[in-house]
């Protein structure tokens, strides 16, 4: 039985004024898959996660999610989460877990409607989620770079999203930080029944985590198994 498609990447050429960063990109994603991007410096691949969160629009191509276009139906962004490469969030931002992660609700809420019990009960199954509720009532600036990393992916799971997108979410980290990030996308992609698509270049993540990687170097130069990957790269 063929597996339900949710994402599919015809031919896509993308980029900035004066720069094709993506060159007829195919590809499509099952629900519940688990798919690392990688590739080299500059290669695409956090322009590659903009175009399907519809944040840039493909000069060539589309992008349809549950068979639509996100450029036509932006409500269906909130379906799709999106951990950008570097955080815009301080890591000084004088603001307890609990507040980093209903900044996730401001998309809803707008700034001045007030936070219901409802929402509050979100923020905590949240927050579970990244096996952080147990930390509520602490300040952000007090976690582990780890830590902060899993508040930020509660943040983006707020609206109940089914596509999580994370670009390099271990990058600069330490290797337990990076652990605890790895058993937690683990969890999202096997408990919580999430498709993940995450930019990485951690071994570990690969080999433990990723079902399937894909390659992005301008076109898309590898797609397949992430044992076949491994068999390639070891040739
Ligand atoms: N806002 C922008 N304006 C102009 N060019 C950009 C912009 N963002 C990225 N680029 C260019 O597009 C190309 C692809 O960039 P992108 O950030 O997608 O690469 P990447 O694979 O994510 O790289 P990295 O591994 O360094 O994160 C690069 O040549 C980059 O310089
Ligand atoms: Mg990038």
């Amino acid at each position: 039985m063929e597996a339900k498609t949710l994402l599919e990447v015809k031919n896509v050429t993308a980029g900035y004024p004066g720069h094709v960063a993506l060159k007829d990109v195919n590809f499509s994603v099952a629900f519940r898959e688990a798919v690392a991007v990688v590739g080299p410096n500059g290669g695409g691949k956090s322009t590659l996660l903009k175009v399907i969160m519809g944040l840039l629009e493909p000069k060539e191509g589309t992008v349809l999610f549950c068979n639509e276009s996100l450029m036509k139906n932006r409500e269906m962004r909130t379906k799709i989460a999106y951990l950008p490469q570097q955080s815009a969030i301080n890591p000084h931002f004088p603001a307890l877990i609990e507040d980093i992660v209903r900044l996730g609700l401001y998309g809803e809420l707008g700034l001045l409607k007030s936070v219901t019990k409802e929402h509050e009960q979100r923020i905590i199954e949240a927050l579970e989620k990244v096996d952080m509720a147990s930390m509520i009532g602490e300040p952000f600036e007090h976690l582990s770079g780890g830590q902060k990393q899993r508040v930020l992916i509660a943040r983006a799971l707020i609206s109940n999203p089914v596509l999580l997108l994370l670009d390099e979410p271990t990058t600069g980290l330490d290797l337990k930080s990076q652990e605890s990030i790895l058993q937690t996308v683990k969890d999202l992609s096997e408990k919580e029944k999430l498709t993940v698509i995450a930019v990485t270049h951690d071994q570990v993540f690969l080999k433990n985590w990723a079902e399937r990687v894909i390659r992005i170097e301008q076109r898309l130069t590898f797609d397949g198994s992430s044992s076949e990957y491994f068999q390639r790269s070891e040739d």
